[in-house]
């Protein structure tokens, strides 16, 4: 009998797989970035191709690694970064364009000109739960459509498909143009901007006011069902693909956050915090998401509230690739520990302007405070801070919408094995932050959910078992130092504003 499952995670930088065994330990990981292509200012760009060639590299690769033969893999489950937008020929799997990224804020002239229709910002909040705001994909399909060639036409006459990178990998995975499944699941369709929440289907009217021919558009099917087998020769072949959740939802999931009120927060490239709202669909009014936590085979819908933060790993790799101010983004902590605290500096990374709770895409990043007291050591703190303060900004929010304040913090992701930050977080926060042993929920997520499709764990209570915590930290720091510090960080923000006409 197979014994593991392997998870597909396409993140915004890289792309992996992960092998787990049944009681959630990982067992081997394979990993390839790929380029992150900036044409202009605010413009980020991916290349689709690129993207599955590492897709089908790191399958390879995590087997090799431990090991494994096809056969001890049970079952594949997909998780991605969201809203990232792909268009591509069904008869040859050709993008038309390079993947639009999440980040990516060229779309602002068409959110303008939408919610001039009426409504501004909120005007399909209700049905979808979103802002109109450059981050979702409905407006990047619409950019595409409009500025490559012929497009709209052949979309229009159903020659091309649409989908985000979990149904990109999947339509390659079982067979692109021989066959493969067009796909995704309702966390990935609700960040579109293009779907009913109540419904989980696509919504006409919307589609068609954001020029999107629903021809184009993947099914949406439950996060946890087999979708296909895997199709190529070579690594996987035959193995059922049979979980789909966007990677904020998959780490939700992966967190063992599967009661209404269980949140967590995932430090990668930004961090999102998410809420489980069971199945009671919350609607934001202090500049949160509402959008589906994850629909389990034909069991209710799972909501959740989401505070997105754009830029948080993201500002540490920018240190270290446009300013050369680090080599590993592992040393800055020790840079940050080089001072006492910040020096009265303060880093606002609103580069792809501000997501929650400010909706801000005139927004651009600054560093304010600075004097010649200032050094590298003051801005490495800076650049962590920033995390943790954007990190308070969402929770706070959050606490106002549920009514209910977080008593602890549940964190994942690749910045939480930086001490430094994770304890000055939960002195920002007041309450402690806890790291679970597996720290990769989101492949683990992933893995759940396809593992629960094919039988090979058998509920929600298993996902809670193998939940082990490895640290804690607890908040010490004087409620008066943690309030000047939060003010101060409040007016840093307002400096961002207003920045693009
Ligand atoms: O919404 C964007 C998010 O899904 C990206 O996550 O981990 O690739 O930064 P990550």
């Amino acid at each position: 009998m197979a014994q593991y499952v392997a998870a597909i995670d396409q993140g915004t930088t890289s792309t992996r797989c992960m092998i787990f065994s049944h009681d959630g330990r990982v067992v081997a990981v394979d990993q390839k970035e790929h380029e992150q292509i900036f044409p202009r200012a605010g413009w980020v760009e991916h290349d689709p191709d690129e993207v599955w060639r590492n897709t089908r590299a790191v399958a390879a690769g995590a087997l090799a690694k431990a090991d494994l033969v096809i056969a001890d893999i049970a079952v594949v489950g997909i998780t991605n970064q969201r809203e990232t937008a792909v268009v591509w020929e069904k008869a040859t799997g050709k993008p038309v364009y390079n993947a639009i990224v999440w980040q990516d804020t060229r779309t602002d002239r068409i959110v303008d000109e939408l919610g001039a229709l009426g409504g501004g910002q909120e005007r399909y909040r209700t049905k979808t739960g979103l802002p109109l705001a450059t981050y979702f994909s409905g407006p990047k399909i619409r950019w595409i459509l409009d500025n490559v060639d012929g497009a709209r036409a052949r979309a229009e006459n159903g020659e091309l498909l649409f989908g985000n990178m979990d149904t990109w990998v999947l339509w390659n995975m079982t067979g692109g143009p021989e066959g493969g499944v067009h796909a995704t699941d309702p966390t990935n369709a609700s960040r579109t901007m293009l779907m009913d929440l109540d419904t989980l289907q696509w919504d006409e009217e919307i589609a068609r006011e954001m020029g999107v021919p629903l021809a184009m558009l993947p099914e949406i099917r439950s996060s946890s069902e087999v979708y296909g087998n895997v199709r190529e020769r070579g690594a996987l072949a035959g193995v059922p693909i049979a979980g789909i959740l966007g990677d904020q939802q998959a780490a939700t999931f992966g967190q063992a956050c599967l009661s209404p009120g269980e949140a967590k927060n995932t430090y990668g490239t930004g961090n999102f915090v998410l809420l489980n709202t069971g199945t009671e669909k919350v609607m934001s009014e202090n500049g949160l998401l509402t959008t589906v936590c994850y629909k389990i085979g034909s069991n209710d819908t799972v909501y959740a509230l989401e505070g997105s933060i754009a830029v948080t790993g993201s500002l540490v790799q920018w240190i270290r690739d446009n300013l050369g101010m680090i080599t590993t983004a592992a040393e800055i902590e020790a840079q940050a520990r080089s001072v006492e605290d910040n020096g009265g500096c303060y880093f606002v990374p609103a580069f792809s302007g501000l997501f929650a709770p400010y909706w801000r895409s005139d927004a651009r990043g600054a560093i304010v405070g600075l004097t010649r007291f200032v050094n590298k050591g003051h801005l490495a703190r800076a650049v962590l801070e920033a995390t943790a303060f954007q990190s308070r900004e969402v929770i706070d929010a959050m606490n106002a919408d549920s009514g209910v304040p977080l008593t602890a913090l549940k964190v994942d992701g690749g910045m939480v094995a930086n001490e430094l930050l994770m304890q000055f977080q939960a002195d920002l926060l007041g309450v402690p932050v806890i790291r679970p042993v597996v720290a990769e929920t989101t492949a683990l997520g992933a893995a759940y959910a396809a593992g629960l499709a094919v039988g090979f764990w058998s509920g929600e209570d298993d996902i809670r078992t193998n939940w082990a915590k490895d640290k804690q930290w607890e908040p010490t720091m004087a409620d008066d130092q943690r309030d000047k510090l939060y003010k101060d960080w409040k007016k840093a923000v307002t400096k961002t504003f207003d920045w693009v006409e």
